[in-house]
């Protein structure tokens, strides 16, 4: 099988292609032949092994897997011999934020870990889309006791993250203010927002409308800079560590006061992957696609995912 493969942490230029061997199905694995993949930001902290914390979860000195990738749709190959739930030929989608190797023809994944089947009106390309920036808006939500009719900006609502949390802060009957870029006003309607704020040409932390939670999807903001949009009780979260990592010690300085902050740790894949599965399904949820790159070109992939201006998810084909 061809594999994309890195032996060290670095830029993109690390990477290369290979031929290797087709895994083999230990009793529990599935073998997915897989059809898309994404590249996405999770991909990019693990392709450079920054911030250096990541490493403890990814190798320490070098990474612990030789082929990158986080998040797969494919079709099942073969099965070991006590998969109880999944067949030959079904069709699967899933994600692991710690890694999958999946930016390979071929790869393995437990029948126990965040892996579900494809629902019949849902493409490859949808399903592989609606793993990572999903998980990580997902678990903005899972962190507050959001209620129907509470008031939410969320602050770079184009990106992978930004785009599923507007969708899924709707879902669960939020009011949500959606601040992007001038090219995607409409795309960030479409997917429901009930205001909008065009940051290249307008100051959405001057709003005049106070707000139960203000998500920084794409941590471009900082807790100063939102806080008087907050109401007493209002909370920031923020799916970057902040300027100086303030958003790892600000919850707790901020424990005791009427305007908090979390920082969603993300957990449970397979609570996500459940969740955006059972929403693909009933048509709740729209994959926002930017582009796809055939696996050659994955080193341009990654560089533009690098550059911070991808409109929701970069797919990576092995078709
Ligand atoms: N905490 C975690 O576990 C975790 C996991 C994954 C990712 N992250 C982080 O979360 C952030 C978002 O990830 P993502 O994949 O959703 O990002 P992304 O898709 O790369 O976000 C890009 C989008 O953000 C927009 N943007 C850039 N600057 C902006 C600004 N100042 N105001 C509003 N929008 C702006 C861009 O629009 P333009 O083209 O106009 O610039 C682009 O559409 C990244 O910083 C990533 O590193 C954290």
């Amino acid at each position: 099988m061809k594999a994309i493969t890195r032996t060290k942490y670095g830029t993109p230029e690390v990477l290369s292609i290979q031929t290797l061997d087709k895994p083999t199905p230990k009793s529990k694995e599935l073998l997915i032949r897989v059809h898309a993949s994404t590249v996405n930001r999770t991909d990019c902290g693990i392709l450079t092994g920054k911030p250096y914390l990541i490493r403890a979860f990814t190798g320490l000195m070098k990474p612990s897997s030789l082929i990158p990738g986080t998040d797969f749709a494919g079709e099942i190959e073969a099965v070991g011999e006590d998969v109880q739930n999944f067949k030959v030929g079904g069709r699967v989608w899933g994600f692991n934020d710690e890694g999958l190797a999946s930016h390979a023809q071929y790869m393995l994944i437990s029948e126990d870990k965040a892996v579900v089947k494809i629902p019949e009106n849902i493409s490859y390309e949808s399903a592989a889309v609606s793993a990572e920036g999903a998980h990580y808006a997902y678990n903005f939500i899972k962190k507050i006791p959001l209620k129907a009719g509470d008031k939410v900006l969320v602050n770079g609502a184009t990106g992978a993250i930004g785009s599923a949390a507007v969708q899924l802060l709707k879902h669960f009957g939020a009011y949500v203010t959606a601040v992007g870029n001038t090219k995607n006003m409409d795309l960030v309607k479409s997917l429901g927002a009930d205001k909008v704020f065009d940051y290249e040409k307008e100051d959405f932390t001057k709003d005049t409308e106070r707000y139960d939670y203000v998500c920084d999807a794409v941590g471009k903001s900082t807790f100063g800079k939102c806080k008087p949009l907050l109401k007493e009780g209002g909370v920031y979260l923020s799916s970057e560590l902040g300027p100086n990592a303030e958003n790892l010690y600000l919850p707790l300085l901020t424990l005791f006061s009427k305007k908090k902050t979390i920082f969603p740790i993300p957990s449970n894949c397979k609570e996500s992957v459940l969740l955006l599965n059972q929403l693909l399904a009933e048509g709740k949820f729209k994959p926002v696609i930017d582009r796809t790159y055939p696996m050659e070109e994955v080193a341009e992939a990654y560089r533009y995912v690098e550059s911070g201006q991808k409109t929701g998810n970069v797919l990576l084909s092995f078709e």
